[in-house]
């Protein structure tokens, strides 16, 4: 996009648009590496809200954290989620291979406000209250559920090493432990789930083969939604169409696509980052650890590696005063989490790794805040929980092949996370069990003739045994 150039004074009475100002690019090769060293920089020469290059389009980047809290909290009403809000969008400006319209111009509970908002959240809250609520039973099924998968992923990567051996916890561990929670929740029948858990993995992956598996998925989740509609069952989708039975098949599986972008995600992405934190014993993590506080450890790692780096933009409906910045109606503004919480306004000027910031990590951002605050924050604790738990209790020791800083990352403008996470691991001389299931007590009134199997794991099993024979 040609823009005129303009120097970026905070105190200018001129006011230029931020079509109009000089804007640095955000993604560098510096970024994929250090993006802290980038939110730093910027924060410096611009300071609590900074005009950048997104892969081609000006945006406002939000680095403080008051400035951020201030939009997600929206007391004035004035920030729109919506994309329609978004004017180089609305007027066409916006090139359309610009690579984050996909994730954007899907119309789901992330895009929307005021009332359609209020509704489509009502019914997540509602769908996913029997999974997150710890005293349901279906949470405790789930949990359980959850322990078995992790066990059983553990076996799959550790079968035949004599006790000993090498694995990419990424990709054998957390990167599909999620999606089968995710898979479960979906209630898929008669094993269907298997291929379209390997569907999830390609798409969330984005790699060459990503396009024809999207188009499964999509086609899959459609016609799951409307199998639900004819035929409830005590799941996710058919607990979504309880809340709110005027969805239509196109907007209900709209909404379990975002499920499984997000769901399927976000908790490995945290998984990986909490092992790394655990092995290396920063942020006093693993004290916490050994206190049995492993909540807490989520917390904080979630504090100073949030998975959600940047969130999604946010546009005013009428000009209006961010961190000095005049920001005009219809300017986008992403939403830094990460610089956020290394703002030192945010944290005091101590560092992330400081033991004593134990029982101060409540006002992180990292889950959001506000009217779009995660409506997921228990299920993925008790995924990330549960993960760690199992990781700890089966490896008797467990180290990096790799110095940390030698970790390859994944960086998106939104999200970081590592691409692999090579161990070296030792089993545990007797493997722990996890806790056994609680006994079934249908609450939700499934079909009588329609047990839930456990899913058969044909094509998850011959790619992560693939992946062990890869790793040796
Ligand atoms: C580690 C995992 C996760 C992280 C870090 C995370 C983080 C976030 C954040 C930061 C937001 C706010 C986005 C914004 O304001 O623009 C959000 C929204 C949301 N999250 Fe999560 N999330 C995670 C897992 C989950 C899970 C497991 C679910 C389960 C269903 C979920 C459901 C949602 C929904 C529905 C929204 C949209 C709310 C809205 O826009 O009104 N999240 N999440």
């Amino acid at each position: 996009m040609d823009r005129p150039v303009q120097a970026t004074d905070p105190s200018s009475t001129e006011r230029p648009s931020l079509r109009e100002l000089a804007t640095d690019p955000l993604i560098t090769r510096d970024y994929e590496a250090r993006p802290a060293l980038v939110y730093e920089s910027l924060r410096a020469r611009h300071g609590a809200v900074a005009p950048v290059d997104l892969l081609g389009v000006p945006v406002w980047l939000a680095l403080g954290y008051a400035e951020v809290l201030e939009v997600m909290q929206n007391r004035d009403r004035v920030w729109s989620k919506r994309l329609d809000a978004w004017r180089d969008y609305a007027e066409g400006r916006v090139p359309r291979d610009w690579p984050l319209l996909p994730a954007l111009e899907v119309d789901h509970v992330v895009f929307q406000e005021g009332r359609r908002l209020e509704e489509l959240r009502g019914a997540y809250h509602a769908a996913l209250r029997p999974f997150q609520d710890p005293a349901s039973p279906q949470a405790r099924e789930l949990r359980a559920a959850t322990a078995r998968y992790a066990d059983e992923l553990i076996d799959v990567m550790t079968e035949g090493s004599g006790g000993s051996g090498f694995a990419d916890l990424s990709a054998q561990y957390a990167r599909p432990l999620p999606l089968m929670v995710v898979d479960r929740l979906l209630g898929f029948a008669n094993g269907a789930g298997d291929e379209v858990l390997m569907d999830m993995w390609r798409v969330l992956d984005a790699g060459p083969d990503s396009g024809p598996a999207l188009e499964r998925l999509l086609a899959a989740l459609a016609e799951l939604a409307a199998a639900k509609m004819a035929r409830p069952g005590d799941d996710f989708p058919s607990h979504m169409l309880a809340a709110r039975p005027e969805f239509t098949v196109d907007e209900l599986s709209r909404e379990l696509m975002m499920l499984v972008g997000v769901a399927g995600d976000f908790p490995g992405v945290l998984i990986n980052n909490t092992v790394v934190e655990v092995i290396n014993g920063g942020a006093g993590v693993r004290d916490s650890l050994s206190a049995g506080l492993i909540r807490e450890t989520v917390n904080r790692v979630a504090m100073a590696s949030p998975p959600m780096a940047n969130l999604t933009m946010r546009c005013p409906s009428t000009d209006v005063r961010l961190g000095g910045r005049l920001i005009r109606a219809g300017e986008p503004v992403m939403l830094s989490v990460a610089a956020a919480h290394a703002d030192p306004a945010f944290t005091g000027g101590a560092g992330l790794d400081r033991a004593d910031r134990v029982y101060q990590t409540r006002a992180h951002l990292a889950w959001g805040a506000g009217p779009h605050h995660c409506l997921g924050v228990e299920l993925a604790t008790m995924i990330v929980e549960t993960a760690i738990d199992r990781l700890f209790a089966r490896f008797g020791a467990l180290s990096l092949t790799l110095p940390p800083d030698q970790l390859p990352w994944r960086s998106s403008p939104l999200m970081r996370g590592l691409r692999s996470l090579p161990v070296r691991y030792e089993l545990a001389p007797r493997p722990a069990q996890p806790v056994p299931s609680p006994a079934p007590q249908p609450v939700f009134e499934p079909e009588p003739d329609a047990p839930r199997p456990e899913q058969p794991r044909s094509a998850l099993w011959r790619f992560l045994r693939g992946l062990r024979r890869g790793a040796r």
